[in-house]
């Protein structure tokens, strides 16, 4: 019978080898990290590998389905077992669980960083000491990890500015919620918001009100509230996400007002936004999906000394009042 390798052996020469792709990438090398063949012999039932998996708050459905995505993914497989932390929405709690995971030494880290910034340094670090990282979602600064999984935010935004210049026929008064600023799908559904609206050749289009409510529909709603008490006219509300556009929608309803203007979010889960659209709550929701499943084939791709690529781009589809009965429908 063949000897195993024991796990511990089997994680040096992953974090080896792993280390010699980081190397290489400071070195200007192409980045995928070579794996020992040694590492082929992934982890068993009784011996599995241990995923570290740090997610940036559970205060939002679209979150708890992504661990659930995950945890579903690994149940596949009894190769692998994860473990999950909870940031509850604080940078400074999630670098310190980062911290922890590598302290656990875990063999590949998951991490959907709440913030780019505070969370670039001890992704680089762990990635540096040999651990291969997946990163969702919110992207870090940097490339100091193995790969990033994500829909492009960019693109969302952008579809979704062209769905509201065409909905307004190029005239209206709009609100833009924005998620958090200091995330990067914050930014990316902000400016190809703004690039798909073409304010500049549409002189009858305006944002009248935005600001920042962070995510949560709690704020949303606060936000909203200063919207109507200060515009008298608002035709349509673009939040970044779908909790967002749902708390504006409480807010309008509150002054009587919701049905004078339109609503459109992001995430489109099926028992949240897609739900909305059907209801009549929401006029359209883009999907964002939450890269879950994606990032348990990655880190049994990278287990098994395969090479992934740097980035994995996944798709949206938009769902309206028109087409939500049919699913929705992609968005090229
Ligand atoms: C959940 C969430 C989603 C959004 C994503 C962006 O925390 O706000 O609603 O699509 O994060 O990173």
């Amino acid at each position: 019978m063949k000897k195993r390798m024991s796990r511990m052996h089997r994680r040096q020469a992953l974090r080896w080898f792993a280390a010699l792709g980081a190397i290489a990438i400071g070195m200007g090398g192409a980045g995928a990290c070579k794996k020992p063949a040694a590492a082929q012999r992934a982890g068993t039932a009784v011996d599995p590998w241990l995923v570290g998996m740090s997610q940036c708050n559970l205060g939002e459905p679209w979150r708890v389905q992504m661990n659930e995505d995950i945890e579903q993914a690994a149940a596949k497989h009894p190769n692998l077992r994860v473990v999950f932390k909870d940031a509850q929405n604080d940078s400074l709690v999630q670098r310190a669980q980062v911290e922890e995971l590598v302290a656990q030494k875990v063999d590949v880290l998951l991490i959907s960083p709440k913030e780019a910034a505070p969370l670039t340094k001890p992704v680089a670090k762990a990635y540096r000491r040999g651990i291969p990282v997946v990163v969702l979602d919110r992207a870090v600064q940097g490339d100091a990890y193995t790969t990033f999984i994500g829909a492009d935010n960019r693109k969302i935004g952008h579809a979704a500015g062209e769905w509201v210049r065409r909905t307004l026929g190029a005239k209206g008064r709009i609100v833009e919620l924005k998620g958090l600023m200091t995330s990067t799908p914050g930014r990316d559904r902000h400016a190809g918001f703004r690039a798909g609206l073409a304010l500049a050749q549409h002189p009858d289009l305006k944002v009248v009100f935005e600001a920042d409510m962070q995510w949560l529909e709690p704020n949303a709603r606060k936000e909203m509230e200063s919207a109507l008490a200060t515009q008298k006219e608002i035709d349509l509300v673009y939040a970044h996400n779908d909790p967002g556009a749902h708390g504006a929608y409480l807010a309008a309803k509150q002054a009587g007002r919701e049905k004078q203007m339109k609503f459109v979010g992001i995430d489109a889960l099926p028992h949240e936004g897609v739900r909305y659209v059907q209801q009549g709550l929401l006029d359209a929701t883009f999907a964002y999906p939450t890269g879950g499943e994606q990032a348990i084939d990655a880190a049994l791709k990278i287990l098994a000394g395969k090479p992934v690529p740097k980035k994995i781009v996944l798709g949206t589809r938009l769902f309206t009042r028109d087409n939500v009965a049919r699913g929705g429908e992609e968005v090229q």
